[in-house]
């Protein structure tokens, strides 16, 4: 008989959760792909406009989702870097584009009806996959903004860039699935990624 490592085990839990998680949530992650706001920006198509319309569409949703979720019942069982706000980095790129502060203040956000329910800690961990997740493919959409922006400037695109918190994010992301994974969550876990991708599709939708 062979007997699994620690470490190997570990790494089949987090494969199982998160590919499960993946694999689960893929036709909801690929029809954002053709969203209206955000296809032109995937195929390096999309104007400055509309560029700065889908930033503010997106700071509109992440920053009430962010107080949301520190605000959770379960915030404290996680690890601080998968609660670390990027709305400020939003913010940054907008006004890097040339958006007034003024007109920052005023932008539509999101109510607490269009945001995911997390009634329990695997909601939480689901909603929180769906948003450090959403770094991974936001660093390749960093790169298709070359012909708008220009190559190795990194103005204005500091939130899909990522950089070394994106990547923390992710690994402490990892650790909350293989916990929940662990404890059984998996039903919530799913719920709550699913009704995140659905909670940030209306929104876009409702600005297309
Ligand atoms: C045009 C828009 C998008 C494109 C082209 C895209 C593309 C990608 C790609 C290529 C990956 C895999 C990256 C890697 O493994 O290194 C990925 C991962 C992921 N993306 Fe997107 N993405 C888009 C929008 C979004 C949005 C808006 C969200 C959610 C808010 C999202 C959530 C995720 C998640 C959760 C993962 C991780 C999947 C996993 O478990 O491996 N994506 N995306």
């Amino acid at each position: 008989m062979t007997l699994r490592s620690e470490a190997e085990t570990s790494r089949a839990l987090r494969l199982d959760g998160r590919g499960r998680l993946r694999e689960a949530t893929r036709a909801a992650h690929e029809r954002l792909h053709g969203q209206k706001l955000l296809a032109p920006l995937a195929d390096g198509s999309i104007g400055l406009a509309a560029y700065r319309a889908l930033l503010a569409r997106l700071y509109g949703f992440h920053a009430p989702l962010e107080a949301f979720v520190a605000a959770s019942p379960w915030a404290g069982r996680v690890d601080a870097a998968l609660l670390a706000p990027r709305a400020p980095r939003l913010r940054q790129d907008l006004l890097e584009l040339g958006v007034e502060a003024a007109e920052l203040a005023r932008l539509p956000r999101v109510g607490s009806s269009g945001l995911p329910e997390l009634g329990d800690y695997g909601r939480f961990v689901g909603c929180l996959y769906v948003r450090a997740g959403s770094t991974l493919g936001a660093r390749l959409l960093a790169k298709a903004l070359d012909p708008l922006l220009g190559a190795g400037n990194v103005l204005g695109r500091g939130f899909l860039a990522g950089g070394d918190g994106a990547d923390l994010q992710w690994r402490a992301c990892c650790a909350a699935i293989d916990g929940a994974t662990a404890e059984g969550c998996w039903d919530s876990m799913l719920a709550g990624a699913d009704e995140t991708f659905a909670a940030l599709e209306a929104w876009l939708d409702a600005a297309s």
